[in-house]
């Protein structure tokens, strides 16, 4: 997409990220990844405005949390006035911190890198920083459960009017989507670009990268199996041990 940066997506959202995706509640989401992590450091890649990595910290975990966003950082910030999450701002592909982390938790935010190469390194360095008894964390998209090219009306009331734009390049796998809000007082944009990556295409990335998967769910709970109609998959990969 034109003039679409890697950082736009959480440029764009800040303010309101935590308004629309409210019904993203993370209790679920944080116990899980608190059992995994067992008293042990946490590292999330595309943390925003700390919708998961606050509640993880408030349990007493060691909370790194990288964004490519300012403008996502500043509002975790402003919610985090104790630190209790460290942040680093930088792209997640390179892994810009030190140390190995018992979980590495990525949400929402891997499909956001634009190819497969810097999906594949972006796993690669996620394998240097966790710890042998680690576990990387995803939570992504189902690409099977994305629609395609089009234009829907996924709000309509007498003041506003929110309309999802989408095209896909089947070629190169891209998702371009742009979330057009409209009300009296104006039109907000907000702009969205995936690479949208098969289980069975990060299952095969996670291999080359050293890692296997470990457990697939349809929730966070994990209480069930993974359905091609889900919206999205909980996956756990564990480091090969002979990579070691
Ligand atoms: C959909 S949000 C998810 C935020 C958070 N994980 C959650 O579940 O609420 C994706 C986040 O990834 C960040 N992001 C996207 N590409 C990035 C990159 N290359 N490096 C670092 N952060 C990135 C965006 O700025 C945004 O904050």
């Amino acid at each position: 997409m034109q003039g679409y940066g890697q950082a736009t997506y959480g440029d764009r959202m800040a303010d309101v990220y935590d308004r629309v995706h409210h019904a993203w509640e993370p209790t679920s989401t944080v116990d899980t990844v608190a059992e995994l992590a067992d008293g042990g450091p946490v590292l999330e890649l595309g943390v925003g405005t700390g919708r998961v990595a606050l509640p993880l910290a408030a349990r007493g975990l060691k909370v790194t949390g990288v964004d490519v966003s300012e403008k996502m950082l500043d509002r975790l910030r402003e919610k985090d006035p104790d630190g209790q999450v460290e942040t680093v701002l930088g792209d997640f592909v390179d892994c810009p911190v030190s140390g190995e982390f018992k979980v590495v938790l990525v949400v929402n935010s891997l499909l956001q890198l634009a190819g497969a190469d810097t999906q594949q390194l972006c796993l690669r360095n996620i394998r240097r920083h966790l710890a042998p008894d680690g576990v990387l964390v995803v939570e992504e998209a189902n690409p099977a459960a994305f629609t395609g090219a089009g234009l829907q009306v996924l709000r309509m009331t007498s003041d506003e009017l929110h309309l999802l734009a989408a095209q896909y390049d089947p070629v190169h796998q891209h998702y371009f989507a742009q979330h057009v809000v409209m009300r009296e007082d104006g039109t907000r944009m907000h702009p969205m670009a995936l690479r949208l990556t098969s289980t069975c295409e990060l299952d095969l990335m996670a291999e080359l990268a050293g890692m296997r998967l470990a457990g697939r769910w349809g929730d966070w709970a994990r209480t069930r199996p993974f359905f091609a109609s889900d919206r999205s998959h909980i996956s756990l990969y564990r480091p090969i041990e002979e990579n070691r």
